[in-house]
């Protein structure tokens, strides 16, 4: 495509309140280096307007690797019987989270796997001690809930929450998870948008049955659903699991995602995703230059953390907790950036309700 066609159509996509599929798909076939750089440049200086240079910090705790479901991608999936389980004690969580604070980070991420058992009394106990103790920004991401759940954890002061769709495509959606329902998933976000909460959901790139229209579809509800933060990364075939045999993504294509998703979404908080780190390099620094305003240190404490094994080769395994700090510092200053230490709340205007 020549430049001033590229041009013309990443304006028409960035102007549009609602883009064509068909357009968004253009742009994500666009390969050579030139047509690139075009993309890439652009989702910059979207990022640059909306979000300016600031880098946030999203230290993630891993408090649970339990998990009752059975997603073809996931490395803690419970058919994995290979992997020890384990569930962090509250004291030992409260350890890592004041760890954290020290590390002068102001929002930590609670995940763990979809865990039936997870009392949620306890998980709200644990909240109001961040809340009163460390006064944190919280970020609980511990899958499809009742929303009776939902509520409590909301009461207790949890300020977001973090449930990827992980496709927008209905049918793939419901083939790679069994006994888990697309449907469900969209009501949880919603419920979760009525509490109040600000909402995080995403997508994996690059899973098996997948194609470029599937991820169009993604970024439209992207955008229709004005979410204050998305996860995109790369799926990384994992050895247990039903989908060991398939090739990962590529992450040119998780970077063109991303770069699109900024472009038309302005101020979403996008993460350069663990995962996006941990490929064959570590790709979070192309994804801090197309888009993305949000990295996520690992503050989960060892053994547990080498038990966290959604995927293999995740990054940061071997290093001590905290430092990522130093790590991270280099990586924004690499590229003329900077960490920014405030809270980094949602840039979305607030508003009830899913628009899908
Ligand atoms: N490759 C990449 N991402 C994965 N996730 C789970 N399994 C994989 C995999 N094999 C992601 C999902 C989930 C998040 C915690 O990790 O998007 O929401
Ligand atoms: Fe963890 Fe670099 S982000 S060591």
């Amino acid at each position: 495509m020549s430049m001033s066609k590229i041009s013309t159509l990443l304006d028409r996509i960035y102007e549009s309140d609602l883009p064509s599929g068909a357009d968004l798909e253009q742009a994500l076939a666009l390969e050579n280096q030139a047509e690139l750089d075009e993309l890439f440049g652009f989702a910059d200086q979207v990022r640059e307007k909306y979000c300016g240079g600031g880098i946030f910090l999203r230290g993630i705790i891993e408090f649970s690797n339990f998990c009752d479901k059975e997603c073809f991608y996931c490395g803690i999936n419970k058919n994995n019987r290979k992997l020890s389980r384990y569930r962090m004690k509250e004291d030992e969580l409260l350890k890592s989270v004041e760890y954290l604070a020290s590390a002068h980070i102001k929002t930590v991420v609670l995940q763990s796997g979809e865990d039936q058992d997870l009392d949620p009394l306890w998980l709200k106990d644990v909240i109001s001690q961040i809340k009163s103790r460390f006064g944190l920004a919280v970020t609980i991401s511990v899958g499809e809930r009742s929303a009776a759940d939902y509520q409590l954890w909301k009461q207790a002061g949890v300020d977001r929450y973090l449930l990827k769709m992980e496709t927008l495509d209905e049918d793939l959606y419901n083939s790679m998870h069994p006994k888990m329902s697309f449907k469900q998933r969209l009501c949880c976000l919603d419920n979760l948008r009525k509490l109040g909460y600000q909402v995080g959901t995403g997508n994996i790139i690059g899973l098996p049955g997948q194609s470029l229209k599937t991820i169009s579809r993604d970024i439209l509800f992207f955008k229709q659903g004005n979410f204050d933060m998305l996860g995109i990364g790369p799926f990384i075939p994992h050895q247990e699991t039903r989908f060991s045999v398939f090739p990962g993504a590529q992450a040119l294509l998780v970077l063109k995602t991303i770069a699109l998703t900024r472009i038309v979404t302005k101020n979403t908080h996008l993460p350069a995703t663990t995962a996006l780190g941990s490929l064959d390099q570590d790709y979070r620094p192309a994804g801090l230059r197309c888009g993305a305003n949000v990295l996520m240190p690992n503050f989960t404490p060892q053994p547990y953390r080498k038990l966290y094994q959604i995927y293999p080769g995740k990054k940061c395994i071997d290093e001590p907790v905290g430092s990522c700090n130093f790590c991270l510092e280099s990586m924004s200053k690499e590229n003329d950036r900077f960490i920014d230490y405030g809270q980094g709340d949602s840039l979305k205007l607030r508003k009830v309700g899913l628009n899908v």
